[in-house]
């Protein structure tokens, strides 16, 4: 099967150019101006970008998590995903206490097999170094593709780890080509609040963000920083929302150190005010780290514009407010943490980051795509439109109109943190290894079309065999 995609404007990380774009199979086989190929399809893209297809390198599915299960599953999850532009996403395989890596796998496995729309890769959560045993195993993850993982300094007495695990397997990432990956807040200050916020009465949503103040996020940033360079591990800092953190990931990066941050789209959009909706509606944007004074929306897209933050991903994590969220009623300590974004994301960078001018269509790509591919083993098979690449693609429409609301959306969440912003721009045609995804606002793709992907170690490139073309 050949597709041939006419006149699109091909956009990258690094360039942008007016060109035809071939498709052979599952791989780009061809990009030049006025190609006079023959294909068994032809699509006009002129007026429209050709995208890679986005990378979301932070997603929950089909997780347990705060006493119950999110909503979205791997079907679910990844519908919402295509329909919003994004071919491939690395979820969080959870490690239970007392288990081996090779156990959570085999869980996080079956949950995925013949459910994906779209391409996939795991990172380890780290909850559990207690022997050696267990650190030979980490340290030959990379070897099975499995090349990231993320330890939490908060969630105590749930997730959290203490600072001798994060370090040891700081160590073994360094020596083995892994990624670390921190959620950074300091578990145990945040623990001391919240049980004097119970201990005064105060159970509304809004205490969640109250109890977790940006300070505590600036100083596990700054310790993971540390450890890190004592370690040598490259690190990786997921969901930053703050100055408190941009501040030392910025100042890590001017040094040269392995040091890269993420931002996830609701830390672009949401405060600290929205926890204080009334009528429990706060308890929609109960997530951890918390949305934080809106002062910082601009601390963030700042950040993303000049390299500080490399990264902007989803943290999709659905619970339904009515039933789930619902079990923090009287208590914000039991709203299970998250919520929901996988098809938003591209929606809402590119209509308020680049239509209103904030950051570039080229720094959209390399923050949605090619900077996900290449941090967490990816590229260049994924992140970019070159030949011999995967040819997930994304032919959008740049003056496409949307309303984004729950009702429209794939997700099974029964909200939507953007309910009623109008965007526009919108993916008009979908593309997974050449297989059409979603056209014209209908999946058109069957669950198991979706492939795992043995991603490379930390720094290297993910290999590409040569292409045979007709
Ligand atoms: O609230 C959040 N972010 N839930 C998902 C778990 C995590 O910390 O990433
Ligand atoms: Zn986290
Ligand atoms: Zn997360």
């Amino acid at each position: 099967m050949s597709l041939l995609i006419k006149g699109g404007r091909v956009v990258t990380a690094a360039d942008e150019t007016v060109a035809d774009v071939l498709v052979e199979g599952e791989r780009i086989s061809l990009i030049g101006t006025n190609l006079e190929v023959a294909a068994d399809r032809t699509i006009d893209a002129t007026g429209k970008y050709v995208l890679p297809g986005c990378i979301d390198p932070h997603t929950h599915l089909d997780m347990p998590f705060g006493g119950t299960t999110t909503v979205d599953d791997f079907e679910s999850g990844q519908t919402s995903a295509a329909f919003g532009g994004t071919t491939c996403h690395v979820d969080f395989c959870i490690q239970g206490q007392g288990q081996t890596f090779a156990e959570a796998l085999e869980t996080w496995h079956a949950k995925a097999n013949g459910n994906t729309l779209i391409d996939y890769g795991f990172h380890i959560a780290i909850t559990d170094l207690r022997d050696e045993e267990r650190l030979t195993e980490l340290a030959a993850l990379p070897a099975q593709g499995i090349t990231s993982y993320k330890l939490f300094m908060a969630y105590k007495n749930v997730l959290q780890v203490d600072d001798e695990t994060l370090f040891r397997a700081m160590e073994v990432a360094a020596a083995s080509g892994a990624l670390v990956m921190v959620h950074a807040e300091n578990g145990d200050a945040i623990d001391v609040l919240v049980r004097e916020a119970l201990a005064r009465g105060d159970t509304a949503p809004i205490h969640h963000a109250l109890t977790r103040p940006p300070e505590l996020e600036g100083e596990a940033t700054n310790r993971a920083i540390q450890l890190a360079r004592i370690a040598g591990a490259p690190l990786y800092v997921v969901h930053v929302t703050c100055r408190e953190a941009v501040d030392p990931i910025r100042r890590a990066r001017e040094q040269g150190w392995d040091v890269w941050g993420e931002t996830c789209t609701q830390y672009f959009f949401k405060s600290i005010d929205d926890l204080a909706r009334p009528n429990f509606e706060g308890a929609k944007y109960v997530y951890s780290p918390p949305a934080r004074d809106a002062a910082n929306h601009a601390v963030l897209w700042d950040a993303v514009r000049t390299d500080a933050l490399s990264a902007i991903s989803t943290d999709h994590c659905t619970f339904l407010w009515d039933g789930q969220k619902t079990l923090g009623k009287d208590d914000f300590t039991k709203i299970p943490n998250g919520g929901p974004g996988l098809e938003d994301r591209l929606k809402m960078i590119h209509h308020f980051g680049v239509r209103e001018g904030r950051i570039s269509l080229n720094r959209m790509v390399d923050l949605l795509a090619t900077q996900p591919a290449k941090l967490f083993g990816l590229y260049p098979r994924k992140g970019t439109v070159a030949v011999g690449a995967d040819a997930d693609l994304v032919v959008f429409d740049p003056e496409k109109r949307q309303t984004l609301s729950a009702s429209a959306q794939h997700s099974k969440c029964d909200y939507n943190l953007y309910e009623g912003t109008e965007i526009t721009g919108a993916p008009e045609l979908v593309l997974l290894r050449g297989n059409v995804l979603v056209e014209d606002d209908e999946l058109v793709a069957a669950p198991g079309v979706g492939q795992f992907v043995r991603r490379a170690p930390f720094g290297r490139p993910l290999a590409v065999e040569p292409m045979v073309t007709s």
